[in-house]
């Protein structure tokens, strides 16, 4: 049998040895008519780019890039949505290698508190409608601690460091976009609830005492939910409910 069950995730695949992005890739080729599901894939990147301005360190052959470009009925002011189906997605896959994969708000995929995944997603769209999604994920497989620059090897983790073996990318490749592909159509024909539902089992983050750095300022409470649209809510010592749309999350241990 095949490796590979999707029927648009990864069915077409654009592979190069090297690039600086595969967002940056993906998002010439959606802007030139390439159509749902296909997907830019590397082994490694020269400027790979992370939420909030950040760079994402990309090693050589070690772990995966890529980008998928995606197609999706939505407004846009649901695409936000997407970035939570793909980290459900995400996480699902690392679980099904019995590694236990949470996730912390919004979007970063963790194994034991360290990250091993993340998401950017990016949009081009005009006020009522989405022209195209480019929904680029990296997760550090294979890679040692060496394979980082210190600073990001003090929070970050790859899956066979957890595992303690070395990790088949391809079969993994084949798990997570199939998983990809399965959340993406149930996303679709459903609706967000049952996403928000997985979300909310595989979360590290409800329940937690946090604080939000948003780029305005910080909140400090307990994570109590998140919204329809995927937002963070927060109860404050004051006893306000603050919703927190974007942002980063530190989870404090009393
Ligand atoms: C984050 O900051 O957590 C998001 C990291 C996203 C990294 C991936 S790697 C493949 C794709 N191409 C990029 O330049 N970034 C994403």
């Amino acid at each position: 049998t095949p490796l590979l069950s999707t029927h648009h995730v990864g069915q077409a695949i654009h592979f190069h040895p090297s690039l600086p992005s595969t967002n940056e890739a993906a998002f010439r080729l959606a802007a030139d008519g390439a159509e749902h599901g296909e997907v830019v894939i590397t082994e490694q990147q020269t400027a790979g780019k992370g939420r909030r301005g950040r760079t994402w360190v990309s090693p050589t052959g070690l772990n995966l890039y890529f980008s998928v470009i995606l197609r999706p009925e939505l407004p846009p002011q649901r695409a936000p949505e997407l970035t939570l189906v793909a980290a459900v997605a995400l996480a699902e896959a690392l679980r099904e290698t019995d590694a236990d994969a949470r996730i912390k708000w919004p979007n970063d995929v963790q194994l034991g508190g360290r990250k091993v995944a993340g998401i950017l997603t990016e949009l081009s769209a005009e006020p009522e409608r989405v022209h195209f999604v480019v929904l680029g994920i990296g997760v550090n497989l294979n890679a040692g601690p060496e394979d980082f620059p210190p600073e990001v090897a003090a929070t970050a983790t790859s899956l066979s460091q957890v595992l303690g073996r070395r990790v088949n990318r391809a079969l993994f490749t084949a798990t997570l976009w199939g998983r990809l592909e399965e959340w993406l159509d149930l996303h679709h024909e459903v609706g967000f609830d049952p996403v928000r539902q997985r979300w909310k089992e595989l979360s590290s983050t409800l329940g937690q005492e946090v604080l939000v750095r948003t780029d305005r300022s910080e909140l400090r409470g307990v994570a109590e939910d998140i919204d329809g649209s995927g937002a963070l809510l927060v109860r404050t010592a004051e006893g306000s409910l603050e919703r927190v749309l974007a942002g980063d999350v530190e989870q404090l241990r009393p």
